[in-house]
């Protein structure tokens, strides 16, 4: 099949790119290079632009068989930053892609997040919970916020207009490659760590996250693209829940390093415009029914994590 992926210059999407070539699809990618890499895997076809730019968008999709539309600006710390460019890309991207496949016929798969389910305490979450978004004037929710539009438009087009869709809600994906740039709290601790930084941790560290792999996250999303409902959405994540008080610690003892750690208060790293979500852990049971189980432990996917940043720091 003749794929696009959008944001495969990305972090997921360059995973996700390298296992559909493996697969034997030819695949493009459409990217800005806001945040992706300019090395794509070769053989994949590259249209460089803006998601929101709906020519770009058309062109990128002539003659395509299939959409999985990543494009998106990520991060909290990162999207908090770049409110207008957070809200309209995520959202006003999304739309284009949704009218341009309109009519056509071509299946996407959008890259939902768990940042939907916002600060509700249910744990494990699931699909059909209620989402607990905060006040608009709390700006680490606008992320939320647009990743939420971005369902309810492929969710409308599905039912309204025909649209082929399934949806993933990705639970903190984690993995070599990925950047400690835009706020991603397991690159940015095990950056430190290799470096003897202190290792900071925001508010008391008692926060929870549940990771998992990058390459099991790709698997999920595409038993999801191959198994899942049209219209339906899928949790994709691990089953571990970690304190990130704890992460730090393992991330110290698996690389060896002597940094210590720093609790930082969230008003002193993020300002008052900042809530945070207690407790994180996906309840994957719908998407273990196509098949899906998490593999890559989380201290298998940190070692990773510091043999890619090293690399990476060596080639620099
Ligand atoms: N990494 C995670 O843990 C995680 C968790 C939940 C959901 N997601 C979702 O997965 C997708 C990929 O995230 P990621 O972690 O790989 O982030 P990323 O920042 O590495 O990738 C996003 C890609 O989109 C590109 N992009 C940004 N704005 C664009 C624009 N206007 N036009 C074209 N391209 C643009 C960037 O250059 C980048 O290559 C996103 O939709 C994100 O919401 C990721």
């Amino acid at each position: 099949m003749r794929v696009l992926v959008t944001g495969g210059a990305g972090f997921v999407g360059s995973h996700l790119v390298v296992r559909l070539q493996a697969m034997g699809h030819f695949v493009s990618v459409l990217d800005d290079f806001s945040t992706g890499r300019r090395e794509l895997p070769s053989g994949a076809r590259l249209i460089e632009g803006d998601v929101r730019d709906s020519s770009i968008v058309r062109q990128a999709l002539q003659g395509q068989d299939a959409v999985f539309h990543l494009a998106a600006v990520v991060g909290v710390p990162h999207a908090m930053a770049r409110q207008w460019d957070s809200l309209t890309t995520n959202i006003v991207g999304t739309l284009r892609i949704l009218e341009a496949i309109e009519g056509e016929g071509t299946p996407l798969l959008l890259c939902s997040s768990s940042a939907i389910y916002g600060k509700t305490l249910r744990v494990p979450v699931q699909e059909e919970d209620d989402v607990q978004l905060g006040n608009t004037h709390v700006a680490s929710w606008t992320y939320s916020y647009a990743k939420l539009a971005e369902e309810l438009f492929a969710r409308a087009a599905h039912a309204e207009r025909g649209t082929r869709v399934k949806i993933v809600r990705l639970f903190n994906a984690i993995g070599p490659g990925q950047s400690g740039r835009y706020g991603m709290v397991v690159p940015r601790l095990v950056a430190r760590a290799l470096a003897g930084q202190p290792l900071l941790v925001y508010g008391d560290g008692e926060q929870t996250r549940t990771f998992v792999d990058v390459r099991d996250a790709v698997a999920g999303m595409l038993l999801v693209w191959e198994w899942g409902r049209w219209g339906d959405v899928y949790n994709v994540g691990g089953v571990e829940e970690v304190r990130i008080a704890d992460l730090a610690r393992r991330i110290i003892a698996l690389t060896a390093s002597r940094s210590t750690i720093q609790l930082v208060p969230y008003d002193q790293a993020f300002g008052a415009r900042f809530e945070e979500t207690p407790r994180r852990v996906p309840r994957i049971d719908k998407v273990r029914s196509l098949g899906y189980e998490p593999r890559i432990t989380l201290d298998e996917t940190i070692l990773a994590v510091a043999a890619s940043l090293g690399a990476a720091e060596e080639e620099a």
